[in-house]
């Protein structure tokens, strides 16, 4: 396992826990934004070759590969090749090779590799929101663009931070899970995050010069039968977002304390989804073609 910077940014971790909390997020994320893991702005019968940036546990990249071999079946003489990066391989599957895609370590604020350019027709990234600060989209995006092939797509899912601090009815604001949320979101704009991921993602690929840039916003609110799946999601990504924060910030003094002020805010999460407050909250894609 490689070494990443002992001052990361990113506030999540990746032990065995958060391993399996990525992979079980991934069907209701895929939900959410509409049932389609690549979007249907794109066509498929011309993806022959793929990456997932910051991929962490690839489980997106399986899915997709499962999903193209059973429509889109190519034959062996014309194989799709399938490559994910990310910046630690702590999460990579443990039978990686055998699967047909191929992980590589890369810092995607870095250039890639010259190997890897214009060689995809798809590049696609998702949930970097807790990992980078508002400053560097830009720069990412720059980076992503020389991997595609020209008329490839980029296309990027991620969280619209501001949106999670709604609640669907103004007698619901006054909440504790409300004022955690609060917390969670305040303190990472505090460390730079940005506020509006999808939005940023969307001007910067304008500004790098992509063509037909979309970014459409689904919001768990229009999803009413989802609401059980929601309250689950946001239940299990607090629990590593607060003892980071809580962590970050000092406001646990010790290892003790800093479970117990995790514990209390977790408790106001259930007592306040028991009383029926339903959170809220926005994960946007961005589409995007290299012309
Ligand atoms: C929340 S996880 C998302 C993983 C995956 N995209 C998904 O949707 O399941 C964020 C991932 O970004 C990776 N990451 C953070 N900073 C990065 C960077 N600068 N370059 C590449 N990957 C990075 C982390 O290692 C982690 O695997």
């Amino acid at each position: 396992m490689t070494a990443v910077p002992e001052n990361e940014y990113y506030l999540l971790g990746r032990n065995s826990v958060e391993t399996q909390r990525l992979d079980e997020q991934h069907n209701f994320l895929t939900d959410l934004c509409g049932g389609s893991l690549i979007s249907k702005s794109i066509s498929e019968d011309k993806i022959f070759s793929i990456a997932d940036v910051a991929t962490g546990t690839g489980v997106w990249l399986r899915d997709v590969k499962a999903h193209l071999d059973s429509t889109h079946p190519t034959g062996p003489s014309k194989p799709r090749y399938y490559h994910g990066f990310d910046l630690s391989d702590a999460q990579y599957p443990t039978n990686q090779g055998l699967d047909g895609i191929n992980y590589s370590l890369h810092d995607c604020l870095k250039p890639f590799p010259v190997e890897h350019h214009n060689r995809y027709d798809l590049v696609h990234v998702r949930l970097l929101v807790a990992a980078i600060k508002e400053t560097e989209f830009k720069l990412i995006v720059a980076n992503l663009k020389p991997l595609l092939k020209r008329g490839g797509y980029l296309q990027w899912e991620d969280l619209d931070l501001k949106s999670f601090l709604t609640s669907h009815e103004p007698k619901y604001d006054s909440f504790p899970t409300i004022q955690t949320l609060r917390l969670c979101i305040e303190t990472q704009i505090g460390y730079d995050a940005s506020p509006h991921v999808p939005e940023t993602v969307a001007d910067a690929a304008r500004e790098n010069g992509f063509a037909d840039v979309i970014h459409i916003l689904y919001n768990t609110k229009d999803r009413p039968e989802m609401a059980e799946q929601v309250l689950n999601w946001v239940s299990k990504v607090m629990a590593p977002l607060l003892r980071a924060i809580l962590g970050r910030t000092g406001r646990a003094k010790n290892e003790e304390d800093l479970q117990a002020h995790t514990q209390s805010h977790l408790d106001g999460l259930r007592t306040s989804f028991e009383r029926g407050l339903a959170p809220n909250g926005a994960m946007g894609m961005v589409i995007a073609r290299k012309e």
